[in-house]
């Protein structure tokens, strides 16, 4: 966490380098790392993948992704040039084992060119179903031996469902150990999502106040407006429960949930979110309908644009009932939080990308004004805003100026932007990819801690599979979702939280 050590020699193997989270993501976070002198100048990218071509080639694609996908724009001619000169590929079948002698033949050049030792990364930017095969081809090669400076780093999702998630466990611990493997949750990396922790612990004026005695509830929204774009094959075998709930979410929570860390030590954090996981109350599979929801989007409007219906995307089944939405209320059984009930929601094609954590208190006990000075209070709210417009509003109630009394609901702002003006804010998988080079295991996952989050999840995906939904498509593109996401709340006397897309400022939604 917040590491600005320099590391040592690196060589990053990224299997699946065709796929979009290499270009989008991958190709450019190693890139501003580099420009912020914060790699070693001895690093190498081998990008492995199915398709032969060559280095040139490879370094073009990277170029434009590069240009295209990092925060800092187009790439200048010099540093990229230094850069690409050691972006190189390899191709081949992943269950050949002459792939995996070929990449620790070229491994071994580049360590016998540089004259030392080096780090290796491999990165599987691949489906899940990938990870056993490259795990086997690299210990078949030996490339997995060196505890001390060989990783692998595993994307989400960690496997389809629990089952799947132990058996990739338990083989890829046959392979790695466990302080080689980094299974990564890209949410961990956002500073907004680490700064949960500092607002927390950094400030004694949070903890009286943050328990069953004055929070009424938690909501956790991540809103997207895009549809799947061209992710249509991968997400259809997805669904915004595996996709989104089961990682992001239940990182965020677990940052909202947990009990001060006796300190910033990788086990201590993990160990701490895994008692909020295990502390969630069981769903049964019969009352999944009160605790969740799920949607998918039919055809609409987001932000002025036509959008089309899920079954319509490309690479989507026509006939399809993967969920683009889905909604939880959770319970956390301990003496923190017993009775306070934490709901999340994530989906596609909602009215805005926007990503948040609202904490809302319950009622003064006895509210002294007279009814009209108070025409529509509101809870006090703390909102920290993820993404975008990063930032904290805590929502109180005070004295408009002048008579009669009125009472108004108004913000104390704190805005990133205006904070730290002159910081340029990385983006998370450069905060990641950092870590995992320099060896901070802090912020990725652990594999009880996976284990532990598929099991909150599984009796929902169990009741979704055997229950097929008849209402599909249910919610149009650039609304907040089904109605029985609403209903999930309204049951409990509430209503989500809305984010006001037009002014980039929340408010109150009915249901
Ligand atoms: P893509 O489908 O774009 O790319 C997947 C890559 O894996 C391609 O290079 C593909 O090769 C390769 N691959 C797939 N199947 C096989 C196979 N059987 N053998 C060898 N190679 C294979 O997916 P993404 O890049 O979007 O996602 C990769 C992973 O990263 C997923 O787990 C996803 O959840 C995760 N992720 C992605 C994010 C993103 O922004 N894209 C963000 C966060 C996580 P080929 O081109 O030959 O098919
Ligand atoms: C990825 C999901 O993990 O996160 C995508 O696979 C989603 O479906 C993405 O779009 C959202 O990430 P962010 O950082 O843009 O909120």
């Amino acid at each position: 966490m917040g590491n600005q050590k320099r590391s040592a020699p690196t060589i990053v193997v990224i299997f699946g380098a065709s796929g979009d989270l290499t270009s989008r993501k991958l190709l450019p976070a190693l890139y501003n790392l580099s420009l912020d002198k914060l790699l070693t100048d001895r690093l190498a990218v081998i990008g492995v993948d199915r398709t032969a071509k060559s280095d040139d080639d490879f370094r073009r694609l990277m170029r434009q992704a590069v240009d295209k996908y990092s925060r800092r724009g187009k790439a200048d001619d010099a540093p990229w040039a230094a850069f690409a000169a050691d972006l190189h590929t390899l191709s081949g079948d992943f269950n050949d084992d002459s792939l995996f002698k070929k990449l620790a033949e070229m491994i071994g050049d580049k360590k016998k060119e540089w004259g030392t030792e080096a780090n290796i990364m491999f990165y599987l930017a691949t489906p899940p179903s990938v990870m056993e095969l490259v795990a086997n081809g690299l210990c078949n090669a030996g490339l997995a031996a060196d505890k001390a400076r060989s990783r692998i780093v595993c994307e989400k999702p960690f496997g389809r469902d629990l089952d799947s998630a132990r058996e990739l466990n338990a083989k890829l611990t046959c392979v790695f150990d466990e302080s080689q493997i980094f299974r990564i949750d890209h949410y961990l990396g956002k500073d907004t999502v680490q700064n949960i922790l500092a607002f927390r612990f950094a400030n004694s004026l949070m903890e009286p106040l943050w328990n069953r005695r004055y929070i009424d509830c938690v909501q956790i929204t991540v809103a997207e407006s895009v549809g799947v774009e061209h992710r249509g094959g991968y997400y259809d075998k997805s669904g915004a429960l595996r996709d989104m709930i089961q990682n992001h979410l239940m990182q965020i929570l677990c940052y909202v949930a947990m009990e001060c860390p006796v300190s910033f030590n990788a086990d201590e954090i993990r160990n701490k979110k895994v008692d909020v996981l295990q502390a969630i109350r069981p769903i049964s599979e019969d009352q999944v309908h009160l605790s969740a929801a799920r949607g998918q989007y039919d055809s609409g409007w987001v932000r002025g644009e036509q959008a089309t219906a899920y079954c319509k995307e490309r690479s989507v089944s026509p006939e399809s009932n993967t969920e683009t939405f889905a909604a939880l209320r959770l319970q956390i059984d301990n003496w923190r939080w017993h009775d306070v009930p934490f709901y999340l929601r994530s989906g596609k094609r909602l009215p805005a990308r926007v990503s948040e954590i609202v904490i809302q208190f319950r009622p003064v006990p006895h509210l002294a004004f007279p009814p009209d000075t108070v025409p529509d209070i509101q809870p006090n709210r703390i909102v920290l805003r993820i993404q975008p417009d990063e930032g904290i509003q805590v929502k109180i109630q005070a004295k408009q100026p002048g008579s009669p009394m009125r009472l108004q609901t108004v913000d104390m702002d704190f805005l990133y932007k205006e904070a730290f003006p002159r910081a340029s804010e990385p983006e998370a998988y450069e905060t990641l990819l950092l870590d995992v080079i320099l060896g901070d295991a802090t912020q990725f996952m652990r594999a009880d801690q996976v284990e532990a989050a598929w099991s909150v999840v599984m009796p929902i995906i169990s009741a979704w599979e055997n229950v097929r939904p008849t209402d599909f498509p249910n919610y149009p593109a650039g609304s907040w979702g089904p109605d029985s996401a609403v209903m999930l709340l309204a049951r409990d006397g509430r209503n989500w939280w809305v984010p006001d897309v037009q002014k980039g400022k929340p408010s109150d939604a009915s249901p």
